[in-house]
């Protein structure tokens, strides 16, 4: 199997890499040795490579940022994903390309399925969403994963986050009226790769998240408490819980994001991810 992957200094990619098989044969592309939203160096690198499989892991992911440079975040999101579909279709190679909660509004009661319509309300959820599009419309057999609050050892995510903050300040305040699914990467990567040698190929969205859905501040109270019980001398500090309102940031936020596994778990036979799970192993490594 020929692997080409893109982003691949971002955490996703990272635990890609660490993942796949010894015998398929990759090449890691990041953002110095392939930009993706040229359109020519993206023909030219999957015509000579001859990928079976092209995964997209790349991605403008500054959420707030995207708010400002809208062009920037459309481009390396909705146009450079055009560019890696129609390339790994012009060879005849599969692309598995990654979405986001972020193209849904929020405003559901019960967890998104993949047949739900998405309303995207910030830049970065929109750009994802042009990409979606752009994908499928490039690629027949397009295969796309939207995943959620993503966490692992690499690259900047929220558990880390919370981590410094706890060594920096006693007292934290977290937002309680946003609800989601954390996803470990590490999980999101093994379940692609179930993907990848599957082998009836099938096409179009699917979603791919934790097991239990938390609040950000019920997700701080588990790296909390994760924490004290793995990093000797680890200080709990206090957690407040406070509405979104009161950090208002540049991206609006969904209220509620929580997406349904069913069918990747029915096509593929991949579990949710047991996002405490991965919390309590990877503790050690932050
Ligand atoms: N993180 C989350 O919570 C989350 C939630 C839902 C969905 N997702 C989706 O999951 C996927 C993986 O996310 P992640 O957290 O692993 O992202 P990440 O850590 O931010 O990594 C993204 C990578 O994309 C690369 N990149 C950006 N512009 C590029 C360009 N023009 N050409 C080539 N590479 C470029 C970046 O490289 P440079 O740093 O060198 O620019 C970076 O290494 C993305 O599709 C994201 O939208 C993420």
């Amino acid at each position: 199997m020929r692997i080409l992957l893109t982003g691949s200094k971002g955490q996703l990619a990272h635990c890609l890499r660490d993942r796949l098989p010894e015998n398929w044969e990759l090449i890691a592309t990041d953002s110095s040795s392939l930009n993706i939203t040229d359109a020519q160096a993206v023909k030219n690198m999957v015509h000579n490579f001859q990928p079976d499989v092209v995964v997209n892991a790349a991605a403008y992911t500054a959420v707030d940022k995207a708010e400002e440079q809208i062009d920037e975040a459309f481009a390396v999101n909705a146009g450079a994903v055009h560019h890696l579909a129609s390339a790994a279709h012009e060879i005849h190679a599969r692309f598995i390309h990654v979405s986001t909660d972020y193209v849904f509004d929020g405003s559901n009661k019960s967890a998104y399925r993949t047949t739900d319509a998405p309303n995207p309300q910030s830049v970065y959820g929109k750009s994802k969403l042009a990409g979606e599009l752009l994908a499928l419309s490039a690629h027949p057999e397009a295969l796309i994963v939207r995943t959620s609050w993503l966490f692992s050892e690499y690259g900047n995510n929220f558990v880390k986050t919370m981590l410094r903050l706890a060594g920096e300040r006693d007292s934290l305040s977290v937002v309680n009226d946003q609800t989601g699914n954390p996803t470990y990467a590490g999980d999101l990567a093994a379940a692609i790769i179930a993907v990848i040698e599957e082998t009836e190929p099938r096409r179009g969205i699917y979603h791919y998240c934790g097991d239990k859905s938390v609040s950000w501040y019920e997700f701080a109270q588990a790296v909390f408490q994760t924490a004290s019980r793995y990093i000797e001398g680890f200080k709990m500090p206090e957690l407040k819980s406070v509405p979104g309102s009161e950090y208002p940031l540049p991206a609006p936020r969904p209220a509620y994001s929580v997406m349904d596994n069913h069918k990747i778990e029915r096509d593929f036979g991949v579990k949710a991810s047991d996002w405490q799970k991965a919390l309590n192993d990877i503790m050690g490594k932050l």
